[in-house]
């Protein structure tokens, strides 16, 4: 893909913006989905659903003006923990903070108006694209549910800027076509536009360039990254694609059955990744295999266990190779790794990672 990695100078710049803060603080957040729930046989038998543990009691921060990539493989609760930090779905335990507001502390008209300034950017822009609406429309509406300070002839004058600034031009021809006359890429530049309209200041992008061909992800994620520059947005940026996240984000966490077990800058998450999982996803990108002393080839094996019977300990003992060359370590089985500082900005939720890599101990 022809997306330059960043350069020093910018990287100083995201250092400035390391500074400035935190946008949105999660704590020991959960999200749990009740799937089934089976007929109750006598009257006083409880209820038998099951759940589905999407998020696991995860901590962490995104911080102002960075691109924090959430990467993991599928079902591993990255579209959750995105709904649930913009309050589109309800989280079971824990809190979410919003520049130092816990959000389970506003009212709704305080929610409402703060849906404005966090954003939602869709895998699919269909799905966010009304297609009985004109792009004149799909771009008002949301001006008009929260900005109903505006003036008609203000909306026009900001419709027609977000179109120029996504590239749909020229303005007043493309404000009058539907979804069905523009492109899969047109879609998502028109989709990016009626998210960025409402000039959010924190945007969680689902994988948005997922679905579109390859010759056109570059253009979209370049539309992203030039959107935010010399501003305060922070992106989330939600991918499967560990080399993608490298090349964009500021910081990668990575998820495995709804828990964070790895987070830090992106290079040290890809270059010197510290839980067994993340070694795992990082030796099967070619060039980064390419470019280690050594080959550092893990397989990961077997399925995915449920997230309906999470594995106790290590929730990543039943397909951990290290938990194998260590000879399947009862701690492994028994505790669960917290989160711990591997070296400056980077934490990992390992018993065997860091620097002394002595073990947790089981009665700790
Ligand atoms: N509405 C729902 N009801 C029940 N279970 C759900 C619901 N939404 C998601 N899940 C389940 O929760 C878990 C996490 O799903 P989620 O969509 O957050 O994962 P994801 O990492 O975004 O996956 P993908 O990469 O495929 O988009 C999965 O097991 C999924 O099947
Ligand atoms: S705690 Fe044990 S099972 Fe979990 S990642 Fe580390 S070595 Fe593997
Ligand atoms: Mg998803």
């Amino acid at each position: 893909m022809n997306l330059e990695k960043k350069t020093m100078e910018e990287k100083v710049q995201e250092q400035r913006n390391a500074d400035r803060g935190k946008t949105i603080e999660v704590n020991d957040l959960y999200v749990t989905y009740n799937v089934r729930k089976k007929r109750k046989k006598a009257k006083n038998q409880a209820g038998d659903d099951e759940c589905v543990h999407a998020v696991n009691g995860v901590t962490m921060d995104i911080r102002t003006g960075e691109i924090l990539a959430v990467v993991g493989e599928s079902g591993c609760g990255k579209t959750t923990l995105g709904k649930a930090i913009l309050n589109i779905i309800r989280s079971s335990s824990g809190t979410i903070k919003y520049h130092g507001q816990d959000l389970s502390k506003l009212s709704g008209s305080q929610l409402q108006s703060l849906r404005q300034k966090m954003q939602l950017i869709f895998q699919d822009p269909y799905e966010s694209l009304d297609p009985r609406q004109s792009v004149y429309k799909a771009l008002e509406e949301p001006l008009d549910i929260h900005r109903k300070d505006m003036s008609p002839e203000q909306k026009k004058e900001r419709i027609y800027k977000y179109l120029e600034a996504v590239g749909l031009h020229p303005a007043e021809t493309m404000a009058q076509r539907y979804p069905h006359h523009l492109s899969g890429g047109q879609r998502q530049r028109l989709s990016i536009a009626a998210t960025m309209i409402l000039e959010p200041d924190f945007v969680v992008a689902d994988e948005p360039v997922s679905m579109l061909d390859v010759s056109i992800r570059a253009e979209i994620l370049k539309l992203m990254l030039d959107l935010q520059k010399g501003t305060d947005l922070t992106y989330m940026f939600i991918t499967h694609d560990l080399s993608l996240a490298w090349l964009i984000a500021d910081r990668i966490a990575v998820f495995y059955l709804g828990k964070l077990v790895e987070i830090g800058q992106a290079d040290d998450v890809v270059h010197r990744c510290m839980h067994p999982y993340s070694q795992a996803l990082v030796s099967v990108i070619p060039k980064i295999r390419e470019e280690a002393d050594e080959d550092k080839g893990h397989v990961l094996r077997g399925e995915t266990p449920s997230p309906m019977s999470i594995p106790s300990g290590c929730c990543f003992h039943t397909r951990c190779w290290l938990y194998q060359e260590k000879g399947c370590p009862e701690v492994c089985r028994q505790k669960e790794p917290a989160l711990v500082t591997v070296g400056g900005d980077h934490q990992a939720a390992c018993h065997f990672a860091g620097p002394e890599e002595k073990g947790g101990d089981l009665h700790g």
